[in-house]
């Protein structure tokens, strides 16, 4: 469905965003601004000049982009001003509550300390929770490309900040880089009490998904779009009811899909897989949550109802307590019953 009470219901519907990269949320403004701020030089002069150049049509060609802004970031303030211009633009898309990944590894390996990042980002997401009231956890991902050791190291070094990290995740290159890789760490991370989600299924073929399922334990699958290759495994999901962190923009930019209208999320919803919608690296794909939200209804004409079920799934795949699901679910509820009582 088109047209402005679509758009109006999306711009103000209750959402959670569970598949979102903090660094890659660094608009080129903060990016030329920090630059500044630490004397870094850029290859380019003018915002127009970095839009240009990001015209990767695939994962890697994004990921080299992705490590090279990421290289602005380098003292606590850094992180805690992205993570803030983040929360301002949920705040802006009715974003209630967000799991936001880190990848540690991108700025250790530049000299960056772990404290460095992990405070700057805590520290703006407790403003964000006391300012602008968005309740937030944060996950920390390993690189897939870097080795085994890496990301036991990695591990390590999270130790001491285990009071602000609910879980570990799994990012970068899928292409020879399969969930075996990171078997051990995985076990070790669940010994140690970090929940465990990865990405699976994007670039990467359905066995990764499986293989995310059975040797990592995780509790989401990160896209899993890829799942619509193996029967068994949508019917897998949909019995577990196991979470896939969806990302329509990122799909489309990255050629998962070539057109929104090819998108698979909306026949996923109705397949009964408890799908949710995200926006992943929202400087880079072209939008935030009610951008992703506003281009799979435009082109793929899901109900209110359908929309808001992604918003529901999105509240029980997420790592909040019962009680906070229980209360998110009501003020969800309480938006529906306005927004789609019936006109006596
Ligand atoms: N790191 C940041 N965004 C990513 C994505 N979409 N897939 C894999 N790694 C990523
Ligand atoms: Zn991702």
């Amino acid at each position: 469905m088109k047209g402005n009470n679509m758009d109006g219901f999306i711009k103000t519907l209750p959402k959670v965003e569970l598949h979102l990269h903090i660094e890659g949320t660094l608009e080129p403004e903060l990016m030329f601004a920090l630059a500044k701020r630490n004397s870094i030089d850029l290859p380019y002069e003018t915002v127009a000049q970095v839009q240009a150049a990001y015209d990767f049509d695939d994962l890697q060609s994004f990921l080299d982009l992705y490590y090279q802004g990421a290289q602005v970031l380098l003292h606590e303030q850094d992180f805690y001003d992205l993570t803030w211009a983040y929360l301002k633009r949920c705040k802006a898309d009715h974003v209630i509550h967000t799991e936001i990944f880190f990848d540690p590894q991108t700025h250790t390996a530049r000299g960056v300390p772990f404290d460095a990042v992990i405070n700057g980002i805590t520290r703006a997401l407790e403003d964000g929770q006391e300012q602008l009231n968005i309740s937030s956890h944060t996950i920390m991902c390993f690189l897939r490309h870097l080795s085994e050791e890496d990301a036991i190291e990695t591990l390590q070094q999270a130790l001491p900040y285990k009071d602000k990290i609910i879980g570990v995740g799994l990012d970068s290159s899928e292409q020879g880089h399969p969930p075996e890789k990171f078997k051990r760490v995985f076990e070790q991370a669940k010994e140690l009490g970090f929940l465990t989600v990865a990405h699976a299924g994007e670039e990467g073929p359905a066995s990764n998904i499986w293989d995310g399922l059975d040797m990592l334990h995780i509790s989401r699958v990160d896209h899993g779009v890829r799942c619509i290759e193996d029967e068994s495994l949508v019917q897998h999901l949909v019995k577990k009811q196991i979470p896939l962190t969806v990302c329509p923009l990122s799909n489309v930019k990255l050629k998962v899909f070539d057109h929104m209208r090819d998108h698979n999320i909306v026949e996923l919803l109705r397949k009964g897989l408890c799908v949710t919608v995200n926006s992943d690296d929202p400087a880079y794909f072209g939008g935030y949550m009610v951008d992703n939200f506003l281009a799979v209804a435009h082109a793929l004409n899901p109900s209110k109802r359908e929309l808001a079920k992604f918003t529901e799934n999105a509240i029980e795949a997420s790592f909040l307590t019962l009680e906070e699901k229980t209360a998110y679910k009501e003020m969800l509820q309480h938006y529906i019953d306005k927004q789609l009582k019936p006109i006596l």
